[in-house]
C-alpha cells in the first residue's frame, strides 16, 4: 500500500471563505484506489509557500504520491505549476499529457490546465485542477497507471511488460 498527502491550493479555502470541496474528493478518491492517506492541507495562491509544502512533505518520506487540487489555471495567483517546477528534480510530463488528452474528450477547456508531475526524491508530485469535476476527472484518467510509476520510484523491481492485474 502506497502513502499519499493531498495539498489543497486555494486562496478562500485557506481564508476559510469556501469550504474545500477538492482536497476531500481527492482524498477519497486515492482512498478508494488503496491509498492510505498520511496528510491534507490547505495553502493559499503563494507560491513560496506552495514549494514550502510540497519540499516540507517530499523531504519527510511520509507520501510516495502527493497530489494538489487548485491554481493551476491562467488566473494571474495560478502558480501552482510554478511551484511545483522549481522544487522537482526530475518531471514526468506524460502524466498530464494523459491528463489533458483524457479530458478534452470532456471539455475542450481542458487545455487551460498548466498541471505538471514531477518527482522530488521518493516522491512523486502531481497537480490537477481545482474544481471537484476537473480534479476527478483528471485523477481517474491515471489513477490505474501511478501505481506502477511508483513501484520503480521506490526501488523494487517493476516488470514493466507485466499487464496490470
Ligand atoms: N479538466 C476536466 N477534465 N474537466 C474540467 O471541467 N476544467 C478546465 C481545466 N481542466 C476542466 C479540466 C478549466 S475551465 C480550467 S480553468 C483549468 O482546468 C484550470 O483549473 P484550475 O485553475 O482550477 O486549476
Amino acid at each position: 500500500m502506497y502513502h499519499a498527502a493531498v495539498l489543497t491550493v486555494s486562496d478562500r479555502s485557506f481564508r476559510g471563505e469556501r469550504p474545500d470541496a477538492g482536497g476531500p474528493l481527492v482524498a477519497e478518491l486515492l482512498k478508494n484506489a488503496g491509498y492510505e492517506i498520511v496528510r491534507t492541507a490547505i495553502v493559499p495562491d503563494e507560491q513560496a509557500q506552495i514549494e514550502e509544502m510540497l519540499k516540507t512533505i517530499a523531504d519527510s518520506g511520509e507520501a510516495e504520491l502527493l497530489v494538489t487540487t487548485g491554481g493551476t489555471g491562467f488566473a494571474p495567483r495560478d502558480v501552482t505549476p510554478e511551484a511545483t517546477l522549481a522544487v522537482c528534480d526530475r518531471m514526468a510530463p506524460g502524466i498530464p499529457e494523459a491528463m489533458r488528452y483524457a479530458s478534452m474528450q470532456v471539455t475542450n477547456r481542458a487545455m487551460l490546465s498548466r498541471a505538471q508531475a514531477g518527482i522530488r526524491k521518493g516522491t512523486l508530485i502531481l497537480n490537477l485542477p481545482g474544481s471537484p469535476k476537473a480534479a476527478r476527472e483528471n485523477l481517474e484518467a491515471v489513477l490505474p497507471a501511478l501505481g506502477h510509476g511508483l513501484e520503480m520510484l521506490s526501488g523494487r523491481p517493476a516488470d514493466c511488460a507485466k499487464l496490470p492485474d
